[in-house]
């Protein structure tokens, strides 16, 4: 009769441990809060308040993102978003004459905020990689 016992108590033993081990996991998926910002995340905290969410930015005063003809020189683009710029500016034929601040971003983060706008807002570029971003940030 004991033996029944031992052998039951090393079956609920085993169950018991399978459920922790699933319960660990489950936490582990739940905890992605930390994972990096999307480029989408970091446009609209870093970006959007000027070009604004559509990309469209405010005529005369904020240049446009959204099928813009600057982006195709994207040494350029990166250059804008790393260093920011003051004074005259051509986009899509229009003047605009104001300064966009350089903004504080890793190159990764650019690379992740210029893929977003290259891949969206109309426009049909390609991605952005960190490396690319490297290259420039490093150029004299
Ligand atoms: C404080 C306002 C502001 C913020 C924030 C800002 N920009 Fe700009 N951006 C401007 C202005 C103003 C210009 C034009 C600058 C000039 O006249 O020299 C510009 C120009 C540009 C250009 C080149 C012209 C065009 O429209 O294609 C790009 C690309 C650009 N910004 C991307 C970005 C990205 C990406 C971010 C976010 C990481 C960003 N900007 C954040 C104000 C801003």
């Amino acid at each position: 009769m004991s033996k029944y016992f031992s052998v039951l108590g090393g079956v609920l033993l085993v169950l018991a441990s399978a459920c922790g081990s699933n319960n660990n996991k489950q936490a582990e998926s739940g905890s992605q809060a930390s994972a990096p910002a999307s480029g989408e995340d970091i446009y609209k905290r870093a970006c959007a308040s000027c070009h604004m969410g559509s990309g469209d930015g405010i005529a005369n005063v904020y240049p446009p993102l959204a099928q813009s003809d600057y982006l195709a020189n994207r040494e350029k683009t990166i250059h804008q978003v790393i260093k920011g710029s003051s004074g005259p500016m051509t986009v899509n034929g229009k003047e605009y004459n104001n300064t966009m601040p350089p903004q504080q971003l890793s190159d990764d983060e650019v690379a992740a905020v210029l893929t977003y706008v290259y891949t969206n807002m109309g426009n049909t570029g390609t991605a952005v990689t960190p490396a690319e971003v490297k290259a420039v940030r490093e150029k004299p």
